[in-house]
């Protein structure tokens, strides 16, 4: 044994092998050990129990005092690789100007496309990896990044290309998604059948001939793509066995729901405009309805209802949304908070919904999201609190002492804006 973690104040999350999402009134319940350990080998969960009947020793050992041991957060939905900011827009939208009219006026996603298009690979990686190492710091353990301000075949494969070196150079767990529709750029201005004919002829062929991409996205809601492009688009994708994770009434009951079920999304995201139809819709569908509490704070949107759905039976996902117009935070832990203070969601609802709900929306459930045996050791280990509830309810506090990714203890002092 490599690691052994002892006097554990709460070892939670712990999930038999082979559980998948958990959804309605079992989203209230988590399980957990009180006073525990735990041990890894390889990397890899391999033990845990009642300090009573601990008899394990390791040559590493960590005496956790008393301390919450978590599995690590997945985020399963962010656009984190981005070339600088736009706190402009942030002002704009406090002096009264709407998310949409700023991209109308050529800014939002269009204004991160014409920086992305002039920064390299190199430029892009580095300032992404400062925003990879903030994430681990706050306890996230996996992550899904989208491309989508390329906008450009070239662009959004040199996006695609730093997603993939962040997977292979970093100790986060990765899954990439092509998001050429998140906005119609100027070249096709006016010609939103255009641009998309433009992503099935020449962008999606040279991105899966890559292998770039996991999964394909699409924007799909009021003044971004319409439900009959998202549906050629999904289309073509699932030709080449790509599985959505779409955005869908974001902005208004756009339909982007029902037709991201209709090609058996992995995930459909935001939901904020979601009601009866929807949740019915939701209910028949393997799909995991994800929510994005950080871009309805920031948007001032409705919150998405997320009560509805775990009451109606529905599983339910948490995500940041990390992006720099709508979400420019990573913070997994603001998210709980939010999601219990905002969306009246339960500190175990929150804790299903950013751990092993959000690893099916990302397809990672079989290595990570929850305390299981033969999973990767991807967990948090809390600063000395009295529970867990204490985890929404001390908002914006520093409350994670210890991340440890594969196993390994990660320096986290250092991981700030440098
Ligand atoms: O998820 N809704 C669409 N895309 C992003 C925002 C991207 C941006 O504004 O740059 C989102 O909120
Ligand atoms: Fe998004």
């Amino acid at each position: 044994m490599d690691l052994l973690i002892r006097n554990i104040g709460q070892l939670i999350q712990i999930l038999e092998p082979g559980t998948g999402r958990i959804a309605g009134i079992d989203m209230s319940r988590l399980n957990l050990i009180e006073n525990a350990w735990m041990s890894v080998k390889d990397g890899i969960i391999t033990g845990y129990g009642p300090m009573s009947a601990c008899n394990a020793s390791a040559k590493n050992e960590i005496d956790a005092q008393g301390k919450i041991v978590m599995p690590a957060f997945c985020d399963s939905h962010t656009h984190l690789v981005y070339s600088g900011s736009r706190e402009q827009e942030f002002v704009d939208r406090l002096h009264g100007l709407s998310y949409e009219e700023i991209a109308k006026k050529g800014g939002g996603i269009n204004n991160s496309a014409r920086r992305l298009r002039a920064a390299s690979e190199e430029e892009l990686y580095r300032e992404a990896m400062v925003r990879i190492r903030e994430i681990i710091s706050q306890g996230t353990g996996a992550v899904e990044i989208k491309s989508g301000y390329g906008l450009d075949t070239e662009s959004e494969l040199k996006m695609l290309r730093v997603i993939r070196k962040i997977k292979e150079t970093s100790p986060l767990t990765v899954r990439s998604t092509f998001l050429g529709a998140h906005a119609v750029p100027p070249e096709f201005t006016g010609n939103q059948d255009g641009y998309v004919d433009y992503i099935l002829s020449d962008m999606l062929p040279r991105i899966v001939e890559e292998g770039l991409a996991d999964f394909i996205d699409v924007f799909c809601d009021k003044g971004f793509f319409t439900v009959e492009n998202t549906a050629r688009i999904l289309e073509a994708g699932a030709s080449f066995g790509l599985r959505p994770k779409i955005h869908a009434n974001e902005l208004a009951f756009s339909g982007g729901i029902q037709i991201g079920i209709k090609y058996n999304a992995l995930s459909v995201d935001h939901l904020e405009c979601a009601g009866k139809d929807e949740i019915n819709a939701l209910l028949e569908s393997q799909t995991m309805p994800t929510l994005l509490p950080g871009a309805a704070l920031f948007l001032g949107l409705n919150w998405p209802p997320a009560r509805d759905m775990i009451n109606a039976g529905l599983p339910v996902a948490l995500a940041s949304d990390f992006n720099p117009g709508s979400s420019p935070t990573g913070n997994m832990m603001l998210m709980l908070a939010l999601a219990c203070i905002s969306m009246k969601m339960m500190p175990e609802e929150a804790i299903h919904a950013s751990t092993i709900n959000s690893a099916c929306a990302m397809g990672v459930e079989k290595e990570l999201g929850s305390i299981t045996i033969g999973k990767k050791a991807n967990l948090i280990i809390t600063k000395k609190i009295s529970g867990y509830n204490y985890l929404p309810y001390a908002f914006g506090s520093r409350l994670i002492d210890t991340v440890i990714l594969n196993g390994n203890e990660i320096e986290t002092k250092y991981y700030s804006y440098d």
